[in-house]
């Protein structure tokens, strides 16, 4: 009965276990999954785009490479991510409809454009810097798919953190004009790379249920501020400013402490109103919309196979 599955789900839970598809599971912790990964995978697949802009503008056949590779590594972390929530029930063509029709989320940050090659490299070091400091956590997450999914991710993000920080370090021993693209794209992307950690925890309706359920580890304060600790002495070994003022170290707790963050942007860009919204979910619908022969054919092609290797 259910509340005997409750209470083994519980045990799991408590003894620090993975849950697996098969396992019975509360459906608030099926659903609540469900919204995050499919955020998440989203996430992947549309942080493909501000970086995919500079493809066929990249400054040599290296970066060219490196790049191209960045971004196809993003797209594998989609489909690994899609196939998680797939474990839960979920369909991925109804997922992909739900972020094209604005019903599901994906990370406020790729709503940002990338306006010179320096951004390429700020978004490695910075934004996927942040995306380490939140996932490396969640290769711990209860959902034993979810918690697998995140270890490859980390370790190919780690690969593009330091791809952009290579990249930086390369400009800022440039010209004074490659330095000065660096210092604005620092400027442009510090502020949205914090709010990539979701709202501050007071204002966070998911995290203390997440939190019970072992699929968060963390609050989005304490890895934001684990972000900031980690990311300060990088800046300075770069040559960079933080656009903080009130950026300072804390001497007794060791830590930084930092500026207020504009939430209202934040919100902003929630609703939809960022500087990039419309290009990116247009970019989405026109490739699902345009590539429908190629599903269809592909689903035919597989549904005859199926029927030959039945008959
Ligand atoms: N952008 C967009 N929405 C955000 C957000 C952000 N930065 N931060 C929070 N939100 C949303 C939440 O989804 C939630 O909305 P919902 O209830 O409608 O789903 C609402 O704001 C309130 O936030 P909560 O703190 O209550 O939500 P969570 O407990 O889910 O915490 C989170 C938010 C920390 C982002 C958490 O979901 C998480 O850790 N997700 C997994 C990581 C992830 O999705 N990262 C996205 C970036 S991927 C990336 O950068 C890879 C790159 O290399 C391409």
């Amino acid at each position: 009965d259910t509340a005997a599955l409750q209470e083994q789900f519980n045990a799991t839970i408590a003894a620090d276990h993975r849950i697996e598809p098969r396992d019975w599971m509360p459906e608030g912790y099926r659903k609540g999954l469900i919204r995050q990964i499919a955020q998440h995978a989203h996430s992947e697949i549309i942080g493909m785009q501000p970086e995919g802009d500079w493809l066929l503008a990249a400054p040599s056949l290296r970066r060219k490479a490196i790049l191209l590779a960045k971004v196809q590594d993003e797209a594998g972390h989609g489909l690994y991510l899609y196939s998680a929530a797939e474990t839960l029930g979920a369909d991925r063509a109804d997922l992909t409809d739900k972020l094209i029709e604005r019903k599901q989320k994906y990370s406020s940050i790729f709503n940002y454009p990338t306006l010179t090659y320096a951004d390429v490299g700020v978004i490695g070091w910075l934004v996927d810097g942040a995306a380490i400091c939140n996932q490396v956590p969640l290769c711990r997450s209860s959902y034993g798919p979810y918690a697998r999914a995140m270890i490859r991710v980390c370790k190919e993000e780690s690969f593009h953190q330091r791809q952009g920080y290579e990249l930086l370090m390369t400009m800022m021993g440039g010209t004074p004009e490659q330095q000065a693209m660096v210092q604005d794209a620092v400027d442009r992307w510090w502020w949205p790379s914090l709010m990539m950690f979701g709202p501050p925890d007071d204002d966070s309706p998911n995290s203390a249920q997440s939190m019970a359920w072992g699929v968060k580890r963390h609050s989005n304060d304490e890895l934001r501020q684990r972000f900031v600790d980690m990311t300060v002495p990088q800046a300075e070994v770069l040559g960079v400013t933080l656009p903080d003022p009130e950026l300072a170290l804390d001497p007794e707790t060791g830590r930084y402490r930092f500026g207020p963050i504009d939430w209202s942007e934040f919100k902003q860009v929630l609703a939809g109103n960022g500087p990039c919204n419309d290009e990116r979910i247009a970019r989405r619908r026109a490739a699902r919309d345009d590539n429908a022969w190629v599903t269809e054919a592909a689903t035919a092609y597989a549904e005859k196979h199926a029927a030959a290797v039945h008959a």
